[in-house]
């Protein structure tokens, strides 16, 4: 059995989805190669579940051309960081190369040539270069990961967010549903749409706040940029958040976009989790 390349496995701070993707697919004795940035204590215990562990950088194509021979399908995921734009060439002109036939990739709920943050814009030209490479891009387009609001409460013990009306809508998702998804339609031998909208669950400020068990506080736009240029430390994070909740406080009620869509279900066997039970099973 050909091995399944899976980047990002050692797993960050934003969801560790290629890490969730990796130990399913090791589960399952699954061959698995994957790709990490550093041989560090994650790497090890990548070894230990009896992946072939690769050290390289998604944005250098010396070391993603070694790490795509002899595979057919790969998981492909770059954090929100500068850098992203490479990433995905780099790997579209090598999965090119190596002849791949399915690649599925993160992206944003919003990913479009006119979305409200450049980031989301950047994943949509991300999206261009994979499917212009011709190897099976499969685009899984997330809302927003109950992670990414843990962050915000473990900084200031409230959902302290510019977001204005505790009314406001947010498109959600467990960063392991995601992964879920991956892993089933990497699995998948049958052809899949190349698009999917992956919402989980959709919650007012003052709902998700309240599944937390904390307060929702609406912020000042300039003070939450402050808090997050401390919070954060990256640029790129601060610009995407600041403007991806300005977005969401514009929007206000709702979305065509924001709706649990079948895919989650569909390639997982499960219903979406929903924040009640992502935070029950953290407390397990
Ligand atoms: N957070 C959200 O709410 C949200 C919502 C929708 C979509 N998304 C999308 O989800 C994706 C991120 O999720 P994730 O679970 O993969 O994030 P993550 O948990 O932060 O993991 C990112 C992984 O990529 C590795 N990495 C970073 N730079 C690299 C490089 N230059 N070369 C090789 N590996 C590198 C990191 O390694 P190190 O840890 O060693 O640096 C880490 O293992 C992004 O595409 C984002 O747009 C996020």
């Amino acid at each position: 059995m050909e091995p399944i390349l899976v980047t990002g496995a050692a797993g960050g701070l934003q969801g560790a989805t290629g890490r969730r993707v990796t130990e399913t697919l090791r589960d399952d004795d699954h061959p698995v190669r994957a790709f990490v940035r550093a041989d560090d204590a994650r790497a090890a215990e990548l070894k230990d579940l009896g992946a072939d562990v690769i050290v390289g950088d998604l944005r250098e194509i010396t070391t993603v051309l070694p790490a795509v021979r002899g595979v057919r399908r790969a998981y492909f995921t770059y954090p929100v960081t500068a850098g992203m734009l490479d990433a995905a060439a780099v790997f579209a002109a090598a999965a090119h190369d190596e002849g791949l036939e399915r690649v599925v990739a993160v992206s944003q709920l919003g990913s479009d040539p006119h979305a409200g943050t450049p980031h989301m814009r950047r994943h949509w030209v991300a999206e261009q270069a994979l499917d212009r490479a011709g190897i099976g891009a499969v685009h899984l387009r997330a809302a927003v990961f109950f992670e990414n609001l843990r962050v915000v409460i473990a900084h200031s013990g409230e959902l302290a967010l510019p977001l204005g009306s505790p009314d406001t809508v947010l498109p959600l998702i467990a960063a392991t549903d995601v992964a879920d998804v991956a892993t089933g339609i990497l699995l998948n031998p049958d052809p899949i749409e190349p698009i999917h909208w992956l919402a989980g669950e959709i919650l007012t400020a003052a709902q998700a706040a309240e599944a937390f068990g904390v307060r929702y506080v609406d912020v000042d736009p300039d003070r939450w940029q402050q808090t997050a240029t401390t919070l954060y430390r990256d640029p790129v994070t601060v610009e995407h958040l600041t403007n991806l909740w300005k977005l969401f406080r514009d929007i206000g009620s709702g979305h065509d976009l924001y709706q649990v869509t079948d895919s989650i279900e569909r390639f997982t066997g499960h219903p979406p989790v929903t924040l009640h039970e992502h935070l029950a099973a953290d407390h397990n």
